[in-house]
């Protein structure tokens, strides 16, 4: 049983989304995405805000977000965008901090079409090479607790189940 918050951080396509939602059925908790809330009260994809209105607009929605979640929220598990903790430092207060570690390369794999659409940092493997290593320092620094998600998806349900109850 969850007794805190529990914030998931890492790249875009390390997981977060697809290992918190099992973690959070599994301890029969809120399951919160902190990109669906941005795009569900802006009534926008994450990319329409960052080509209609500017990144800096959408960091904004996210320490809108990290205040909303630290004064209304309970117990939950929360898929942070990957940029969050960079861009809100107000985020380590709201939980307890799990990074799904992930190799750069399986990132890579993961990027189908599909994904790479929903995610306007991702403009080159370059590119974004060169912000998963910044990321990765920050990530290590800054986290409670790191898991090696470079696995399957049930053995990263089982690392967080333990790491996180
Ligand atoms: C971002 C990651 C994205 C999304 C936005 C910016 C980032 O979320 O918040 O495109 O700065 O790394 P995911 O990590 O869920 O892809």
């Amino acid at each position: 049983m969850l007794s805190t918050r529990v914030v998931l951080i890492g790249f875009m396509g390390s997981g977060k989304s697809s290992v918190g939602r099992l973690l959070a059925k599994e301890n029969k908790t809120l399951f919160l995405d902190t990109d669906a809330m941005i795009e569900s009260s802006e009534g926008m994809t994450v990319s329409e805000i960052f080509s209609e209105k500017g990144e800096m607009y959408f960091r904004t929605l996210e320490n809108d977000t990290v205040a909303w979640l630290k004064a209304n929220v309970n117990t939950a598990v929360i898929s942070a965008g990957g940029g969050m903790l960079v861009y809100c430092k107000a985020l380590k207060e709201v939980g307890t901090i799990v990074y799904l570690k992930v190799p750069f390369k399986t990132i890579l794999s993961r990027m189908t079409p599909a994904e790479l659409e929903k995610r306007p940092l991702f403009k080159s493997p370059k590119e974004a090479e060169v912000i998963y290593n910044e990321r990765n320092a920050i990530y290590e620094e800054q986290a409670d607790i790191v898991i090696n998600a470079d696995d399957t998806i049930d053995n990263v349900l089982n690392a967080l189940v333990s790491t996180t109850s």
